[in-house]
């Protein structure tokens, strides 16, 4: 019996976000949250000292704690909190398995579905992971479906029913503020308690970025009398203060060392393990419709990049694909169908768009370098489109940029006519890169471009090759394919 086994059990957690390994230990952070009044949780590393957690924020009858630590390079390492047990694998050295997810929700009414249909694919998961524990689970945009924030406070609705240019008149009151962070917290609890995400949380390092719906939907391709509301920003400030502090595992005013824009403008970060490292860009904080990253997350993503050393595999999480079918031929079209708002947003949102074309090219050129000049074999995962799909650019030294596509975990499945639709437009082709065409390709085992089934990704690395395989809801594991 330890001190900690008299604690009070927590109210959510923990939760472990991953900070990086060395072929001899794993950098951790730990989260739990417990009620307000209770005494700091304790966590107990294996080879380290006890100790009491760090209180980060004090929440609607709730605090929330979070610790840094360390935990030895071992197949089943382990950690408690305030008495229970935990494993970890920290051996990153070898053979290893990752996991995928993204779009976690739907945008209405995710609270009223039934676990037992909603979590179906998480379950899958844990129950994986379980009997061939994952190092490290990657989270690639909508962790949380936060849209329906808007109806916490009888002003935000209105706000969110008013036409656009009506939008800035609805001013952002200290009650609104309290309403929406209490729906961001509520939500990111209830996230962390789903049976099998507690299981996921507690045994897998996890690392996460933010899309559009973690904030609402579309958020940076709107216009500026709505992005720049009063009502807009409040809800973006609730958002990213919740964002840090659950997605990041950090305090409001402590960003981790792993976010290397100190004003925090962007959130870009990265972590490094044994012969591979994880980049997630920051796409939604500096987002407008003219702009995927400002200046602050270019200059994250620079540094971030230069800092792998050659020859290391970089996976990239992109919240929207990096490689994608030719959307800018749709918005052509929308000119010619006026009042198409929504559409249009949706089609921002995307690295192919024409508003982000140079952009696009830039952010390509600098994974292109990463993949030749620096000798780092390059795979960036991705999720938002609820469809599962592949892709992938020839570079000029024969190999290939490889675009993973695995959404969503929970949501929903879109109708068929959009899969096919969207496999139409991906016949098409093109090269943002002169003469590195991209090719969208089915899943092994598939025969069209565009699988829609609920699905995750599985990365593994056996004997220093990497492949992927999709988890898929109704047709279950694909092959792998080599990457
Ligand atoms: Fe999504």
């Amino acid at each position: 019996m330890t001190p900690s086994d008299r604690l009070p059990s927590l109210e959510a957690g923990p939760v472990l976000y991953a900070r990086g390994a060395t072929p001899v230990e794993s950098q951790l952070t730990v989260l739990a949250v417990t009620r307000e009044g209770d005494p700091a949780p304790v966590l107990e590393p294996e080879g380290g000292a006890a100790r009491a957690m760090t209180r980060r924020a004090m929440l609607f009858g709730h605090a929330v704690w979070t610790s840094d630590f360390t935990l030895p390079a071992k197949d089943a390492a382990a950690y408690r909190v305030n008495g229970e047990p935990h494993t970890v694998r920290t051996d990153l050295g070898g053979d290893l398995r990752v996991a995928f997810v993204s779009c976690n929700g739907q945008e209405e009414g995710d609270e009223d579905r039934s676990h037992e249909d909603r979590d179906v694919m998480w379950r899958r998961l844990a129950q994986e992971h379980e009997s061939d524990p994952f190092v490290l689970l990657l989270q690639g945009g909508d962790q949380l479906y936060a849209d329906e924030a808007v109806k916490a406070h009888p002003e935000t609705a209105r706000w969110h029913e008013l036409p656009v240019e009506r939008r800035p008149e609805v001013a952002w009151e200290p009650a609104m503020a309290e309403a929406v962070r209490g729906y961001f917290f509520r939500r990111y609890l209830q996230l962390f308690r789903q049976p099998a995400m507690r299981i996921l949380s507690a045994g897998v390092p996890t690392m996460m970025i933010w899309d559009d719906h973690d904030i609402f939907d579309g958020w940076g391709s709107h216009p500026p009398a709505l992005q720049e509301s009063p009502v807009a920003l409040g809800l973006f400030a609730a958002a990213r203060e919740m964002f840090v502090l659950f997605q990041l595992g950090a305090g409001p005013d402590a960003l981790p060392t792993c976010v290397p824009d100190a004003t925090g403008a962007s959130l870009t970060h990265a972590a490094r393990f044994p012969g591979f490292a994880v980049i997630l860009p920051d796409l939604r904080s500096e987002r407008t419709p003219a702009r995927v990253m400002g200046e602050a997350g270019w200059r994250a993503l620079t540094s971030v990049l230069a800092e792998v050393p050659d020859g290391d595999r970089r996976i990239v999480v992109s919240s929207v694909p990096a490689l994608g079918p030719r959307l800018s031929l749709v918005e052509a079209l929308l000119d010619f169908y006026p009042g198409q708002q929504q559409y249009e947003d949706d089609l921002r949102d995307q690295w192919q768009s024409r508003g982000h074309r140079a952009e696009w090219i830039r952010f390509l050129t600098a994974l292109e370098r990463e993949a030749i000049e620096r000798a780092g074999p390059l795979t960036v995962v991705s999720g938002e489109i609820h469809l599962a799909t592949r892709g992938e650019m020839r570079l000029r030294d024969g190999t290939a940029i490889h675009q993973l596509v695995a959404s969503g975990i929970t949501h929903p499945k879109p109708p068929r006519a959009m899969a096919i639709g969207l496999g139409l437009l991906s016949r098409l082709g093109h090269a943002p890169l002169r003469g590195r065409p991209v090719r969208l390709k089915a899943l092994p085992g598939k025969s069209a471009t565009y699988t829609a089934e609920r699905n995750y990704l599985v990365l593994t690395r056996r004997a220093d090759r990497w492949s992927a395989a999709w988890e898929l809801e109704e047709s279950g594991r694909t092959p792998a394919l080599d990457v």
